[in-house]
């Protein structure tokens, strides 16, 4: 393996230097002579080993700290929830003070501006620059500090304990033979279940900073019936985990919680990047990750899970009525233009797209460069998933339904008529009118926009939502929409 990676890095290396100059426009520093001995291909290792024998002692760890729940001992029944709920609605606090938060100026002690790049106040050591929080020596705490802290982190392990299930899943229902069709090998099952196994090392740590009362795992009912629409599933799936940590880590009370928090959190936005290149997806097509609000990933994950055990540890975030969009751009199809009104595998916001279309339209098993989507590093495709100026086509569910965990939450809004469409990406959230065309449905055109430079703010997997206002926000104080939203979709823009 080393011989290997060692001859191809020199054969790029001697091609690279056969280029034409400038490979890069504008670079002009790009003629350096890295001569390379040119090895030929043929030469290549036959045997591997015995290898060289390096120094090492005899180690073992015979006691590694133990995971809340292994592997295989979770709930192994899927399907959705047939009986009836014996509890509705999401946990309540002893009182609530107001209808939503109101706005508040500035805070008076964010005024530091340093003009001259020098430390400006008296450093508590050495090489140790005055400010940051939990830097006074104070002893960490790694355990959730507010009732905000509990709710984002129970939402953060109901999420972990799904994914625990749903990549195991994949790899339970689909053959062998079934996956290497999608173009995924061996080695492609053992990464997904390897992530599967840092699905447990995630959930035992979010149920360690709760405590006794972390919620458990479920049963889920899950939406894909092959391969590529369960990768398609996953890579949504991890889309709103991911941002859904985003959008609160930073206004956790438990600076601890945080920092372990952001560690796994890095582990989970490399899934999903894996994820979209198993679906042969460009693997990030933007400069910055978003962040939601926590009723938004709830809204997207409650659907999936069909119950949980009678004494579970409920949520007190709002489940938000289904958007969906009628031409959701399809990542199986060559030609995404060409997709089909409501081309998706069911009705529920994350629903991966249909993959079984036929195969002179799909893209899966194209070798072809700007239009194969098969599993691979990076894809161009030549025909974007979408663009700005394209007409995107809605319908929206009436609040009052019953989902999640036995039918026990129940979708709501204190959102007026529907006039804009929320449309958040990236640092973005930008707004285009929404035009009403009967009893909730519409459509709106994508907008242009940049993030900076050429960086389109609307790209990749990304959030939607219907609301009844234009407000201002940003990234950290996102969550001020909710009260405006009246519906909450799922966009593969990208
Ligand atoms: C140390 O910093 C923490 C916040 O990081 C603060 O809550 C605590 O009051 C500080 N302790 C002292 C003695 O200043
Ligand atoms: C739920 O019940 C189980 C079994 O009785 C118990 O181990 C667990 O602590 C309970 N959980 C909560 C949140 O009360
Ligand atoms: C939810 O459904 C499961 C499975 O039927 C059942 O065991 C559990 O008690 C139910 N939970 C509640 C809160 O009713
Ligand atoms: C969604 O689909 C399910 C199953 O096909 C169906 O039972 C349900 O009524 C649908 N819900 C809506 C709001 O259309
Ligand atoms: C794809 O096409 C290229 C060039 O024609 C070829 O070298 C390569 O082996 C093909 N790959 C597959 C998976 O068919
Ligand atoms: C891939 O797309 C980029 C721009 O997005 C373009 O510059 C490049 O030439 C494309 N590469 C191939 C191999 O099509
Ligand atoms: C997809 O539709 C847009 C808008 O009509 C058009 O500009 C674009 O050329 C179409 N793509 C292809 C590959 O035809
Ligand atoms: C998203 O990014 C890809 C890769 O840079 C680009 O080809 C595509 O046109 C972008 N899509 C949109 C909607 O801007
Ligand atoms: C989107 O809505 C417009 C206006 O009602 C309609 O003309 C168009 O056919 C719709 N497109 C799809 C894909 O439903
Ligand atoms: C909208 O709903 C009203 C009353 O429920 C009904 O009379 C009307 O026909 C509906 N309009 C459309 C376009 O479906
Ligand atoms: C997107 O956010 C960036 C950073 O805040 C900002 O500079 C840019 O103007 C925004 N773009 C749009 C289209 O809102
Ligand atoms: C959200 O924050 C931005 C500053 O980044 C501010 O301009 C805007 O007014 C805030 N929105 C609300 C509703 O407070």
């Amino acid at each position: 393996m080393i011989a290997k990676t060692f001859v191809t890095s020199a054969c790029f290396a001697v091609f690279a230097v056969a280029l034409p100059n400038p490979q890069v426009p504008g670079y002009t520093d790009d003629d350096t002579p890295f001569v390379q001995t040119p090895y030929p291909v043929s030469s290549l290792a036959t045997s591997f080993g015995p290898d060289s024998q390096v120094p090492a002692t005899a180690t073992s760890d015979a006691s590694p700290p133990p995971l809340v729940s292994s592997d295989f001992t979770g709930a192994t029944s899927h399907g959705p929830f047939s009986g009836t709920p014996t509890i509705t609605g999401a946990a309540n606090a002893p009182t609530t003070l107001a209808s939503e938060v109101a706005p508040m100026p500035l805070n008076p002690t964010a005024t530091y501006y340093n003009t001259n790049g020098l430390p400006q106040n008296p450093a508590p050591a050495p090489y140790t620059p005055n400010g940051g929080l939990g830097t006074n020596g104070s002893l960490p705490r790694y355990m959730v500090n507010s009732d905000f802290d509990y709710e984002s982190i129970a939402l953060g392990l109901y999420q972990e304990w799904i994914e625990l299930d749903l990549f195991n899943n994949g790899l339970a229902v689909f053959s062998e033979a079934d996956f290497l069709s999608a173009g995924l090998t061996a080695e492609d099952r053992s990464y997904i279940a390897f992530m599967a196994q840092q699905e447990e090392g995630h959930a035992t740590l979010l149920t360690n900073m709760l405590g006794e009362t972390a919620p458990v795992q479920c049963t889920y009912n899950y939406p894909f019936e092959t391969v590529r629409e369960f990768i398609d599933f996953n890579q949504k799936l991890t889309r709103w985990g991911e941002s859904g940590v985003w959008g609160f880590i930073n206004h956790l009370d438990s600076r601890e919680v945080g920092q372990l928090l952001a560690q796994s959190i890095a582990t989970e936005a490399r899934q999903q990047m894996s994820f979209r290149q198993m679906l042969g997806l460009h693997p990030m097509p933007v400069w910055f990750e978003t962040g939601i609000p926590q009723s938004w990933a709830w809204s997207y994950l409650a659907p999936y899970i069909s119950s949980c055990p009678a004494n579970q540890t409920r949520l007190a975030w709002q489940n938000f009525p289904a958007l969906h969009i009628i031409n959701q751009p399809n990542p199986n199809r060559f030609s995404p233009n060409d997709t089909k009104a409501n081309e998706v595998v069911g009705n529920r916001t994350g629903d991966p797209s249909d993959s079984l279309i036929p195969s002179e339209e799909s893209c899966v098993n194209l070798n072809v460069t700007g239009v194969g989507c098969g599993p691979a590093i990076a894809r161009n495709r030549s025909e974007p998933l979408s663009f700005p100026g394209k007409m995107v086509n809605f319908t929206w569910d009436a609040p009052g339904s019953a989902v999640g965990p036995n039918n026990s939450y129940v979708t709501s809004t204190s959102a007026g008529n529907p006039t804009f469409v929320a449309w958040v990406a990236q640092l973005n959230l930008t707004y285009t009118p929404l035009t009403v065309t009967g009893n909730n449905s519409g459509y709106t055109y994508q907008p242009a926009g940049h993030v900076y430079g050429d960086d389109g703010a609307v790209n990749g997997t990304m959030f939607v939502a219907l609301t009844d206002s234009d407000l201002f926000l940003t990234p950290f104080n996102l969550s001020m929409i909710n009260p405006h939203v009246r519906a909450l979709g799922l966009y593969q823009a990208g």
